[in-house]
């Protein structure tokens, strides 16, 4: 099939690549020529494990190209895949910015030429299909084509391989024309028998929410037994293996940490609230998510502050790992960029490291914190070490050599990394989340 790709961020470039990888002739397109000419030279833009060798191969091969030119990219393409950002808006009233899917729609609609399946790969309130489907007949009403949603559940780090196996691919489609050429599309998955759910494009549009949002409820959930574990002494990491051994709650998700981000949980409960309240209805369950997180952040704060002996003022803090989770360099909405200005405000000195991400935090947070080579040097002088984010260069350090470099041994695993009998045989003071 020849597919066109419009973005080319996390979510396009990566299936763009992929769709190349299962045969498929992909041609990307994005408005930004630097981004473009980069990619063209091999240069991924973003850091996902095994995306820069899959590139290569397939532009290597002929089946992926990178172009500026829309309106010579859509009229050879049997399926147009918008997938251009839809962030927060800019109002901050938590509603999805949908310009760039507009703005996509129209270009796109001046050049269909044949039958031609657009699809919604993008994260989309419930009817944006609709309203594509109005821009592209009120600009173009020759045009001969069906609108489709495809919502994608790529995990940022774990992108490619969540994509070549998939635990469902949802396909949301109004007329049996569409369906064929998706379902053609994703022929090759068949032969790992990846279950196709072909279903309206209202229900597909909303399915993408509700998966992100009771992902969101359950992390909230475990984060919040975590404070009732610390307040009885529990263990959260064997009460969270003890549940999810229950095959109706499932182990995954169950870590308790500083709380979720990312540039999908925040932005998609929001939007789901918002598009939620339009329509009069609820979902205070995932408020209370929200709500949740938000608090989670605060508690890691104060949970850093005692460990100070009740201030940051003057304090040095080592801080390991700042992305908001491991395996990619992305910030947004990292708890690191709530929890590090609030130490800062408060007078703490801070010593960060990250394996991929400081450059990236260096345009989100503020000045005054020192990046460091690595966790030893994160260490030096501090008067307490804070694993952020469990990035494997974190999992076996050694707690001789920290300590050594430490004013005084306070480790403080915000992602219940080590074990806290062996810390404190290590000398150390110790505490994680939802376990002393
Ligand atoms: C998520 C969804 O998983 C994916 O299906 C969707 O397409 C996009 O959003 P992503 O945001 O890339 O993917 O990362 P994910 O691995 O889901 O983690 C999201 C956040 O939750 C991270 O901040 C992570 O640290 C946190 N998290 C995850 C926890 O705090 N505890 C957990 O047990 C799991």
């Amino acid at each position: 099939m020849n597919i066109t790709m419009i973005g080319t961020g996390y979510v396009g470039l990566v299936t763009g690549t992929c769709f190349a990888e299962f045969g498929h002739l992909v041609t990307c397109v994005d408005k930004i020529a630097d981004k473009i000419t980069r990619l063209q030279e091999g240069i991924i833009p973003i850091y996902e494990p095994g995306l820069d060798v899959l590139v290569q191969k397939n532009t290597d091969e002929g089946r992926l190209r990178f172009t500026t030119d829309l309106a010579a990219a859509v009229p050879e393409a049997e399926a147009v895949f918008i997938a251009v950002g839809t962030p927060s808006s800019r109002r901050g009233d938590g509603y999805a910015d949908l310009t760039y899917i507009y703005e996509a729609a129209r270009e796109i609609a001046v050049h269909l030429q044949g039958y031609t399946v657009v699809v919604d790969k993008s994260t989309v309130p419930v009817g944006t299909a609709r309203q594509v489907e109005r821009i592209i007949r009120e600009t173009n009403p020759q045009a001969d084509f069906d609108v489709a949603s495809n919502p994608e559940f790529l995990r940022e780090g774990a992108a490619i391989s969540d994509f070549m196996r998939p635990d469902r691919v949802v396909i949301g489609v109004e007329s049996e024309k569409a369906g064929q050429v998706l379902q053609e599309i994703y022929k090759p998955l068949y032969l790992r028998e990846t279950p196709i759910v072909s279903t309206t494009i209202e229900t597909a549009e909303l399915t993408k929410y509700a998966a992100n949002a009771f992902l969101a409820v359950k992390i909230s959930f475990i984060n919040e037994i975590a404070g009732v574990c610390e307040a009885v002494n529990a263990n959260v990491v064997d009460l969270a293996r003890a549940i999810g051994m229950d095959g109706r709650i499932g182990s995954k998700f169950l870590h308790p940490g500083p709380g979720y981000g990312g540039s999908c949980f925040p932005k998609d409960t929001l939007a789901l609230m918002r598009l939620v309240q339009e329509h009069g209805e609820n979902v205070r369950v995932v408020e209370a998510a929200v709500e949740a997180n938000a608090a989670q952040k605060a508690r890691m704060i104060r949970k850093i502050r005692e460990m100070l002996g009740g201030s940051e003022a003057g304090k040095t803090i080592g801080v390991l790992g700042l992305t908001f989770k491991p395996e990619t360099d992305d910030m947004r909405d990292a708890p690191a960029a709530t929890i590090l200005p609030a130490l800062l405000e408060k007078g703490a000195k801070l010593r960060a490291h990250d394996p991929k991400g400081m450059e990236e935090a260096k345009k989100c947070l503020p000045g005054g914190i020192e990046y460091v080579k690595n966790a030893y040097e994160a260490a030096e002088d501090a008067d307490c070490l804070v694993l952020m984010t469990e990035w494997n260069q974190y999992r076996a350090l050694d707690l001789e050599r920290l300590k050594s470099r430490m004013r005084s041994p306070v480790f403080i695993d915000l992602r219940n990394v080590y074990d806290p009998q062996r810390m404190q045989a290590a000398g150390f003071v110790y505490t994680g989340v939802g376990r002393k």
